[in-house]
């Protein structure tokens, strides 16, 4: 595995199919009731956000605390970033502090690959989203809960059919998980309005549909995408309502849903818009195992990248 974890270009097959399954073991070493391994006793994990995070921020530190290392958690509210500390300037003390590992939240696309490539520090960069661009440890706990309620926690997903619904073109979850579903084997299919859906989305080798209605029954796991309103400048669709009618998972769609088709978010969730609360709640809804997962799947990033093979 690279010494960086910046987008899932970044894995091979085999790789992920390994991370996925490091993440299988440390998932149940977590359930036991030390829940810890010494593992990367004495590393410095940095989580660096320069945007805001509840799940993402939370399991990657949940998770190096669970491997014995040290957590700097470091946010542009309260530090000198807020008074325009350069990225390269912030990079040089994180490198002058020790740090074996920096996790990266950014809303400009390319900033994780930007602190790696510069070499201004010496340690690992895990791209924790940046703009609109990726969010590799996002998809991997994705495929880690596919995998886990549809292929009997092993393998790849080759043969499952995966629709990605709603605003794809603000969606780095969207692409990360384009890149992860098909080099895993799944079929992928992008439903959304033509003004959601990036220019290029022709070359991505997904099928795309605009109607969300057609041939509900015949996906094995639904992913609803959050509109992203803080990243919209212009009006993409009419209006909120409209919006929910034609591209919200409601109970009507949920009722046409096959009976072992699966519902994912990767959250935060806009109830009412995007999903209804009874979807999200429903027994079909594995959003809150996709939470669960993200702190085992982040571990095992941590360990792969960090505590060696
Ligand atoms: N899915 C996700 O990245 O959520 P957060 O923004 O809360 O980290």
């Amino acid at each position: 595995m690279n010494r960086h974890l910046l987008s899932i270009a970044d894995l091979s097959k085999e790789e992920a199919i390994s991370l996925l399954d490091t993440a299988a073991e440390l998932a149940r070493v977590t359930e036991t009731p030390v829940k810890k391994l010494p593992t990367l006793r004495g590393r410095t994990i940095v989580n660096l956000f320069f945007e805001d995070s509840t799940r993402t921020r939370i399991s990657f530190e949940a998770a190096a605390k669970r491997l014995s290392a040290d957590v700097i958690n470091f946010s542009v509210k309260g530090s000198s970033l807020s008074k325009g500390e350069s990225l390269k300037d912030t990079a040089l003390t994180l490198q002058a502090m020790g740090a074996d590992g920096v996790v990266i939240r950014h809303p400009a696309s390319g900033a994780a690959h930007r602190l790696a490539s510069q070499k201004w520090m010496s340690g690992s960069v895990i791209n924790a989203g940046d703009g609109t661009h990726e969010h590799p440890t996002q998809a991997l706990l994705d495929a880690f809960t596919i995998r886990e309620n549809l292929k009997e926690r092993s393998g790849d997903l080759m043969g499952l059919n995966v629709a990605i619904v709603g605003d794809v073109l603000h969606s780095r979850v969207a692409r990360s998980n384009v890149l992860l579903l098909q080099k895993l084997g799944a079929k992928v299919t992008l439903i959304a309005p033509p003004t959601l859906l990036p220019v290029a989305v022709n070359s991505w080798g997904c099928n795309v549909k605009y109607d969300f209605d057609s041939d509900l029954n015949s996906f094995d796991v639904v992913m609803m995408l959050r509109v992203q309103r803080e990243r919209m400048e212009d009006a993409f669709f009419p209006s909120e309502r409209e919006y929910a009618r034609r591209y919200g998972l409601n109970a009507a769609r949920l009722a046409q849903l096959n009976s072992r088709c699966i519902v994912m978010h990767p959250g935060p969730m806009n109830r009412g818009l995007e999903i209804s609360a009874d979807s999200a709640d429903s027994d079909k809804s594995v959003i809150v195992d996709q939470v669960k997962n993200g702190v085992a799947v982040r571990m095992a990033a941590l360990y792969l990248l960090l505590g060696g093979e």
